[in-house]
């Protein structure tokens, strides 16, 4: 697909909004110290009063060093969700387009499509071995199909999707392909940035809550063409990413081998949490995980997470979903948790003896 193809994936109005010039914007800093009576903030210092940088530039020039993009190349926001709503917002018409989502998937997609009024296509995965079905998926596509949510580990299945099936989507699909790659750190597959290149419809989303252990900080990422990112930064609030959490991301970039170290460790322990709940009789499936979580097929799911909640360990029950019936996802925890976690397999298991 050529560069020039994309924009007409954005809605009309969307492509010849004007933005609110926030008044950080319309002053440029030269590095001279200013009196900034410009934003009607209280002058007294509380290392907030200041409104934050409404492009983080500081911000996006270490990312795209970290993650080897042009700074052009990333978009910012309060968490991957509030970039979820934003692609939907900025491309999908209420009433006449859609976009496309493979359940079992992260629930994130067809809510903010519902609170934008806006359809939804699902193709399920394959059954169990929840591979995509790529032929199904272009065969559901049509002109109103603006986006495909990819996300690889997928969230709650915990498997990535093959890159050829990837490709092949990317290759056919005439929409965005938003490949989100929330858990990409836990996974063997390299990033699918370095295809950026090669496909102008492809948007990647990684975000710091998970490995990089900053959920509560809420800062997810968009890297895509320059052109995705400048509609996007025209759609947002004009300081979506507040000051405290630019110094904390700013602070874990240079932490990154805490980070890798905490990721081996999770690898480690999930290993040894599958090993020991393998030969739980009540556990029928263990199913693939690239993730920092896995999930299982058991004899009765709401019995049993009802029964971890009495022993004071909170799962999550995802049986609702598509191809997930009697199904358990359990996040790997400290050491120290899983050991707790796997004395409650066992007892559960002697209890039924
Ligand atoms: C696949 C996937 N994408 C995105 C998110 C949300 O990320 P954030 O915390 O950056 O909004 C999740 C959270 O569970 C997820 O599983």
């Amino acid at each position: 697909m050529k560069l020039e193809a994309i924009n007409h994936l954005f809605r009309e109005h969307i492509q010849k909004l004007s933005p609110y010039q926030s008044a950080r914007e319309e002053f440029v800093a030269d590095g001279r110290k200013m009196i900034l009576l410009d934003a009607n903030e209280n002058p007294y210092e509380t290392k907030v009063n200041r409104y934050p940088d409404p492009l983080q530039k500081e911000l996006k020039s270490a990312i795209a060093e970290w993650r080897n993009v042009l700074p052009e190349q990333i978009f910012l926001g309060n968490g991957s969700d509030e970039i979820i709503s934003q692609l939907i917002i900025a491309c999908c018409e209420p009433g006449k387009d859609h976009i496309i989502i493979n359940p079992p998937t992260f629930g994130m997609y067809a809510v903010a499509a519902s609170i934008f009024g806006v359809a939804l296509e699902e193709v399920p995965l394959q059954l169990d071995t929840f591979r995509l079905d790529v032929d199904a998926i272009l065969n559901r596509s049509n002109e109103h199909s603006k986006i495909i949510f990819i996300p690889t580990p997928n969230n709650p299945t915990a498997n990535r999707f093959d890159k050829a099936d990837l490709k092949a989507i990317l290759d056919g699909f005439k929409g965005f392909v938003i490949i989100d790659e929330a858990y990409a750190e836990f996974s063997t597959d390299a990033s699918l940035i370095s295809w950026l290149k090669e496909y102008p419809h492809l948007i990647v989303l990684q975000t710091f809550s998970k490995a990089q252990g900053l959920a509560g900080v809420r800062l997810g990422m968009a890297f895509a063409q320059s052109t995705v990112i400048q509609i996007l930064n025209r759609i947002k609030a004009p300081y979506n990413i507040n000051t405290l959490t630019l110094q904390k991301v700013l602070e874990r970039l240079k932490e990154q081998e805490t980070v890798k170290r905490q990721v081996e460790q999770l690898l480690v322990e999930k290993k040894r949490l599958i090993e020991a709940i393998q030969p739980i009789r009540f556990v029928e499936t263990i199913f693939p995980s690239d993730a920092n979580f896995f999930l299982i097929r058991v004899d009765d799911s709401q019995k049993r997470y009802n029964q971890f909640i009495e022993m004071g360990i909170v799962v999550r029950n995802p049986s609702k979903q598509l191809g997930c019936a009697n199904s358990l996802r359990i996040s790997v925890g400290t050491p120290l948790e899983n050991d707790t976690l796997i004395k409650a397999f066992n007892q559960l298991e002697k209890s039924e003896k």
